[in-house]
């Protein structure tokens, strides 16, 4: 093996290119039954499979309800939708574009607050001086799978009288002091596409223990239609499909084994980029299990030698 990297003339270790994200995904064999039973029955959207996929996920996070939606995307523009929120959002710095765009969709006022760059989650400390009387709410991201400070963040939400949601698209396979993350705060919306650990292709999840506020997304991703065809609000057509739920479903029996093979693939790495100097890596607080949905590195160039 070359002592100088491929990137600096040395010899490259491998002949092809890795993917950075590979989907982790059930086997056909798995889905033949479902598919099948979909396709004569004709129940190709709203049926068992979405069912069973909501119920087995609740159990999964141990939440009241989770209610299944086309993408995390419609979750939040649902979740903020349904909660009320005016005025101001207090969000992190550093997110996914579309954290904030659901909010701009609500017309909503984002806030900025910067993340600790340890840990690259939203940092407590700033929230609570980004809250001017007219924030609604805060909304933390479990960033890359690592879990964010959510006690804290309760804590100021409730001192300061506003809700606590999550953008939590990277959080299937994280542990929160030793639970699922998905049963804390207002809501949590999870994401379901490829390069995430729980995976229906496309989708998402909105999990929490609000009678009310699942009521009103069963109904936001309808359209709006409570059932009487008179419309309750405005709401999007958000719904999961069957296959969907059914790739969901399956998946949801590896995403133990998901998780865990990640932890192992980034010791190793922690183990071998541990000792160059000028490489840090994200901090996962003590009790927290990330679920790297992505492994990243941050580069000193000073220290390094070279730009990352
Ligand atoms: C933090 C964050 N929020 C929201 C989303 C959007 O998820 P979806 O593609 O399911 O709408 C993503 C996508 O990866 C994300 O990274």
């Amino acid at each position: 093996m070359s002592t100088i990297p491929a990137l600096l003339g040395g010899r490259p270790v491998f002949v092809t290119k890795i993917p950075i994200v590979r989907p982790f995904l059930p086997d056909k064999a798995s889905l033949d039954e479902g598919i099948q039973e979909m396709l004569s029955s004709g129940m190709v959207t709203k049926g068992r499979y979405l069912q069973a996929f909501e119920e087995a996920v609740a159990r999964h996070l141990g939440v009241k309800h989770a209610v299944g939606v086309s993408s995390c995307t419609s979750g939040l523009m649902l979740t903020y939708q349904s909660l009320g929120l005016s005025g101001e959002v207090v969000v992190p710095s550093f997110t996914f574009m579309a954290t904030v765009g659901a909010l701009v969709w609500n017309g909503l006022h984002p806030v900025y607050a910067d993340v600790n760059p340890g840990t690259t989650d939203l940092d407590p400390t700033a929230v609570a001086s980004a809250i001017t009387p007219q924030t609604s709410a805060i909304v933390g991201v479990h960033n890359f799978g690592n879990p964010a400070e959510i006690d804290a963040l309760q804590e100021i939400a409730r001192q300061r009288g506003v809700k606590l949601i999550f953008d939590a698209a990277h959080g299937f396979g994280a542990l929160y002091q030793g639970k699922p993350v998905g049963a804390q705060a207002d809501a949590q919306v999870f994401s379901l596409s490829p390069t995430k650990l729980l995976i229906a292709g496309e989708g998402g999840i909105v999990a929490t223990n609000d009678d009310n506020l699942a009521e009103k997304i069963r109904i936001g991703r309808e359209y709006g239609n409570s059932g009487s065809y008179d419309s309750a609000f405005a709401g999007l057509n958000a719904r999961l499909s069957e296959f969907n739920a059914l790739l969901g479903l399956r998946s949801l029996d590896m995403l133990e084994e998901a998780a865990a093979t990640r932890n192992q693939t980034v010791d190793l790495y922690h183990e071998v980029l541990g000792g160059i100097p000028g490489i840090g890596f994200q901090e996962v607080l003590p009790g927290n299990r990330n679920a790297y949905k992505d492994f990243s590195i941050t580069i000193d160039p000073d220290i390094f030698g070279l730009t990352r």
